[in-house]
């Protein structure tokens, strides 16, 4: 049974001291299996420019294509609690602007809440949104949408400074009225104090066994990209290899004549054949 059906279960699953499961999700079809899954939420990410569209990076994703994923996400898992991130540039240029794109968000993409990159400069976006009404979860350490001024994807929070400054903005996210806090690519020990350091919960992906939850990009979960696995990933399967394996028996069923069978033709007349059509 999911721990999350509203806003109010994540704190409440952190002072019950259970771990809060999400997983990524950018489609009907893998909605639709998540619904019947018991994960606790889904997080609908701008990681979908890498692992949908195949960017480099979650740059190029527009508030239309996040509002498109999300919408079509909430309509195959309806009871779950989902997030959708604010895509890069929909909430730095004013609050007034990301109250427009939050608003557009919520409402065109049917979520639960809105997740956005970074620190206490989006302190007044942050207060903003929750003053009308719009739950936000905050995301600090690896901030993908900061690539280019990071200088590629590496663990955040290794350095004595950026330690007190990451712990000091994860409070000030949580004064402004974030419910959550996705901390990825940290050092674990970093993760344990912050979680200790704030009342909301941690959702963790590279960050350790000491967040209050744990987040993972659904693709790599299932093993569909060969080529991709970090230190902090774990494969729950190795999809890639069904769906190639899959694709070359019915391509091989194809030139041999063994597919169609006589079970998938229709004949002239009604009856002998299952109905499915
Ligand atoms: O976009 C995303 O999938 C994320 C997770 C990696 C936390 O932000």
């Amino acid at each position: 049974m999911s721990l999350i059906k509203n806003i109010n279960d994540f704190k409440k699953a952190k002072l019950e001291g259970k771990n809060i499961s999400m997983v990524t999700c950018y489609d009907f079809a893998f909605a639709k299996l998540i619904e019947e899954s018991e994960v606790d939420t889904i997080l609908v990410g701008d990681s979908l420019g890498n692992v949908i569209a195949g960017f480099d990076n979650t740059i190029p994703v527009t508030l239309d294509q996040m509002i498109y994923h999300s919408r079509i996400v909430k309509k195959g898992a309806p009871s779950k609690f989902v997030v959708t991130d604010m895509p890069f540039m929909s909430y730095h240029i004013s609050v007034e602007d990301s109250l427009r794109n939050a608003g557009r968000i919520m409402k065109e993409g049917n979520c639960n809440a809105i997740k956005l990159e970074g620190g206490e400069d989006f302190v007044p976006v942050v207060e903003a949104l929750v003053k009308a009404s719009i739950p936000v979860v905050a995301h600090l350490g690896l901030t993908p949408q900061s690539v280019h001024k990071l200088g590629g994807y590496s663990v955040q929070g290794r350095e004595e400074d950026k330690r007190k400054i990451m712990i000091s903005d994860a409070q000030k996210l949580e004064g402004a009225g974030a419910f959550a806090l996705v901390l990825e690519m940290v050092p674990e020990d970093l993760a344990k104090e912050i979680s200790e350091a704030i009342s909301i919960p941690t959702i963790g992906i590279g960050a350790g066994r000491f967040c209050d939850g744990q987040v993972l990009v659904l693709h790599d979960l299932l093993g569909m990209n060969d080529g991709f696995a970090p230190k902090f990933l774990k494969k729950y399967a190795n999809l890639a290899s069904v769906v190639r394996d899959s694709v070359n028996q019915y391509v091989d069923e194809v030139q041999n004549g063994v597919f169609p069978g006589e079970e998938n033709v229709f004949s002239a007349t009604k009856g002998n054949v299952k109905k499915v059509y």
